[in-house]
């Protein structure tokens, strides 16, 4: 049986207390994902491969609600900066919420038919990401990016489609700011 508990989650290092798991995504396991290939290499190598992002969680197969963080380095591969893998939800009628904690960063989201949207992420907002619309988070800032994402416990991730045809649009820095700009890739593949 499952006993309530109150679980620590430290806003600025990404800590779970009591936590059930845990995962490292170093740059080198991000291959495909960045446009610029040269400059991904390089970031590999320059940067001793870096760990890109690292998420925690707070999981039991008992229940259907989970929760965890991810905190995501701040960096850049030529222009575009640090971002996770992105994907839609195995199930399609999951949904999920990501609560940013620390930091800033930028939520793209895509709908299966095409729609892009974009949700600034930073301390007090709450994201909302409606079913079956594929996420992918970018941290903006120069500082870690920390959220809390709630999720159903077998949402699942189906990576396979963001992984072959990326996303519709790449944030890259233009001028110090963010930009969302279309994907050439996309284009050329779509074509
Ligand atoms: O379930 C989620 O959406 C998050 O926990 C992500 O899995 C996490 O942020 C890492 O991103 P990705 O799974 O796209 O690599
Ligand atoms: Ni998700």
């Amino acid at each position: 049986m499952l006993f309530p508990e109150g679980v620590a989650i430290d806003g600025k290092t990404g800590a779970v207390t009591p936590e059930t798991g845990r995962y490292v995504k170093r740059l080198s396991e991000l291959k495909g994902i960045y446009q610029d290939q040269a400059a991904f290499q390089r970031a590999v190598s320059d940067g001793n491969d870096p760990v890109a992002y690292e998420v925690i969680d707070y999981r039991n197969k008992e229940s259907d609600l989970s929760f965890g963080t991810t905190i995501m380095a701040p960096g850049q591969v030529g222009g575009e900066y640090f971002m996770t893998r992105g994907h839609y939800h195995e199930r399609p009628e999951c949904g999920e919420a990501y609560y940013t904690q620390s930091g800033e960063g930028l939520l793209l989201l895509e709908s299966r038919d095409g729609e892009v949207r974009t949700v600034e992420m930073k301390p007090g907002i709450c994201a909302f990401i409606p079913p079956d619309w594929a996420h992918r988070s970018i941290n903006t800032g120069k500082e870690k990016l920390v959220f809390v994402w709630f999720c159903a416990t077998d949402a699942g991730h189906d990576y396979g489609e963001i992984l072959t045809k990326g996303m519709r649009k790449i944030v890259v820095e233009r001028d110090g700011r963010y930009a969302v700009i279309d994907n050439p890739a996309y284009t050329k593949a779509s074509a």
